[in-house]
């Protein structure tokens, strides 16, 4: 058995492997990714290899890896960079890592996003930074009180609903959500209320997306839906950057048509082999939050994804349970 690891990752990984007796290699460089050829050329022959977001798994991969590849573990919950189908169909089974540590990291990051946009908390930053808090002022960086403000969330998963237990027992915020459907049981907790698309957009004074990338979920917000929402408000995205059409929200944000945003992903995140046509004219704009997909990046939930990532491995070539496989749709 011989794995390869598409990236250095925390040391439980290779602690577990090495405990397991696995052979694997890693590319150890945090500074960027093994370009696609390195990285078509380091899985020949591998019985395993744990991917990340940047890795694209489809059938050139499948290929250049061989038939002998039993198990593609993924270092994350999202899988939009895996081709399940083409996996299953060559038998390789796929993995990735919910778990609660992700989960709790990234609806606290959505609801820092929350209290950074609504207190200007970057914008602060730099004033004073720059020396210029020279006397106090009644009308300096003027917010806006979270209290008694609605969150629109967008995908009721577990992040969402633990987004929505944040805003409402912490800062009174009322909550209203849209999802394949109903919550019942969510809705009596937190005096919730389901709301279509078009009406989440327009209620809502903070609309936090937490939908998986898929073909239904590409663009589900652009120039339509942006227009919905109230000149007052902010969209907040830690859940896949194609979700937002970033040329829409560019122009929405320009034209001061929403308050501003908060996003940590993008339509083409680095070191894929996809082209970024806009998230450069964002970056010159002040009224956005970016930041480098770091929603997870906490040691909780780093670790936990590589446990994870291991177990599911090692369940894959052993032909044993994998504590988190992904199944073909
Ligand atoms: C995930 O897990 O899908 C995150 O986006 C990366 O950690």
């Amino acid at each position: 058995m011989s794995v390869y690891i598409s990236r250095a990752l925390p040391d439980t990984v290779y602690k577990r492997l090495t405990a397991e007796k696995i052979k694997f290699t890693s590319f150890r460089h945090s500074d960027r990714a093994p370009s696609r050829r390195e990285l078509l050329r380091s899985i020949r022959g591998c019985t395993g290899v744990i991917t990340l977001l940047t890795d694209r798994v489809d059938d050139e991969f499948l290929n250049a890896a061989g038939p002998q590849l039993q198990v593609v573990s993924n270092y994350a919950v999202g899988y939009d960079n895996i081709d399940v189908a083409a996996c299953a169909k060559r038998g390789v089974r796929v993995g990735n890592t919910p778990c609660e540590e992700v989960n709790e990291s990234v609806s606290e990051m959505a609801m820092t996003m929350i209290m950074a946009l609504a207190r200007r908390i970057i914008e602060a930053d730099d004033f004073t930074k720059r020396g210029r808090y020279k006397i106090w002022d009644p009308g300096l960086l003027i917010g806006t009180s979270l209290y008694g403000k609605t969150l629109g969330i967008v995908g009721l998963g577990r992040i969402g609903a633990g987004l929505a237990k944040r805003a409402a027992d912490g800062f009174g915020l009322r909550i209203v959500y849209t999802d394949i459907q109903r919550n019942e049981e969510f809705e009596k907790r937190f005096n919730a209320t389901y709301l279509t698309k078009e009406e989440l957009l327009s209620a809502s004074d903070f609309v936090s997306l937490h939908v998986p990338l898929l073909p239904s979920t590409k663009h589900y917000i652009s120039t339509k839906e942006l227009a919905l929402m109230k000149s007052s408000s902010f969209l907040i995205n830690t859940a896949r950057g194609p979700v937002v059409d970033e040329l829409a929200l560019n122009k929405a944000l320009l034209r001061k048509q929403i308050s501003g945003a908060a996003i940590d992903v993008y339509e083409c995140e680095p070191a894929t082999d996809c082209n970024p046509y806009d998230t450069y004219s964002l970056k010159k704009l002040k009224n956005i939050i970016m930041t480098p997909h770091i929603a997870s990046a906490t040691m909780e939930a780093r670790d936990a994804m590589a446990r994870l990532a291991a177990e599911n491995l090692i369940g894959g070539l052993r032909g044993t349970t994998m504590p988190a496989e992904v199944m073909k749709k």
